[in-house]
């Protein structure tokens, strides 16, 4: 399917992945309803989308912890246009601690935004995609969907929660003639380190750089993806070969784990 002409929603697209997905759709001409908290960001990046491209931009200020924002998302995107093609479930946080650190209320935080918010939205589009008979719906979980990383355990099981959502819906909407695609990024440098809070004493991981994804580039693997109709995305064959890997051998993981991250 290619995105020319169709009408893409995208959360969490005032920074980061989903502001990459978003000028990558218009140049591809994909009309865009982009929601986010910070309506100024949104509004900023809609402009500048309309004076570069000839696509329709709808900004909504939405918060997707609430059922009656995402009402309204769902409601301006359909007024807007005249069908919804391709939902991107993007908008997420991060959140690192030690599981003694991590009280009800930052678990709390992280879940309704990362996993919640994916269940209120889906839930509020697919009988819309059910009645068009189409549409893809696109689950931005992370690598840590797969593997388990140490002191990111809820945010881990955060991630795990929205694979198990994708996989679970691919097959129950498949007779909708719906997609659902998985998206496994590993780490990429955006607003999302900064704002991931930090429960314990931070100390610099020893991360090599050849870890790091550029935002473009993955919001353009997202894209390629959309339109070939993969099953899932994993950005680059390491961090596929690595699901796999730890599927098959899970102690592999843990002999990684302590030669990069210690
Ligand atoms: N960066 C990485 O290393 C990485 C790796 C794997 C997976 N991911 C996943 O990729 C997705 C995007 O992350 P990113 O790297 O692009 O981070 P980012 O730059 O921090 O973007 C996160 C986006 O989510 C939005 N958001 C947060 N809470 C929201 C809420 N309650 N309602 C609506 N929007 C909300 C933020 O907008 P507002 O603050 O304006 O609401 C922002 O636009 C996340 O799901 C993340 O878990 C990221």
């Amino acid at each position: 399917m290619k995105i020319a002409g169709k009408t893409l929603l995208i959360t969490g697209a005032s920074s980061g992945i989903g502001k990459a997905l978003a000028y990558k759709s218009a140049e591809k001409n994909a009309n865009l309803c982009i929601g986010a908290r910070r309506f100024d960001k949104l509004l900023q990046i809609k402009e500048e989308i309309e004076q570069q491209y000839k696509v329709k931009v709808v900004p909504v200020k939405l918060d997707v912890r609430n059922k009656e924002s995402i009402k309204y998302f769902v409601g301006t995107a359909l007024e807007s246009f005249n069908s919804i093609d391709v939902l991107i479930n993007n908008a997420g946080v991060g959140l690192e601690g030690s599981i003694e650190k991590v009280d009800e209320e930052n678990y709390d935080y992280l879940m309704d935004i990362n996993v919640k918010g994916v269940y209120l939205l889906t839930k509020e589009i697919v009988p819309i995609m059910k009645q068009q008979y189409s549409g893809t719906i696109v689950n931005i979980s992370s690598l840590g969907g797969y593997v388990g990383m140490p002191l990111y355990s809820i945010y881990s099981m955060s991630k795990f929660a929205v694979r198990g959502l994708t996989e679970s819906l691919r097959m129950e909407l498949s007779p909708y003639k719906i997609k659902v695609i998985g998206v496994y990024p590993g780490p990429i440098p955006t607003e999302f380190q900064k704002m991931t809070k930090r429960l314990d004493e931070h100390k610099e991981k020893n991360q090599p750089n050849f870890f790091w994804d550029n935002v473009e580039n993955t919001a353009r693997k997202i894209i390629q993806g959309i339109e070939r109709g993969k099953r899932d995305i994993f950005i680059r064959p390491l961090w596929w070969f690595t699901a796999a890997l730890v599927s098959r051998y899970p102690s592999l993981i843990d002999f990684l784990y302590k030669k990069f991250y210690r």
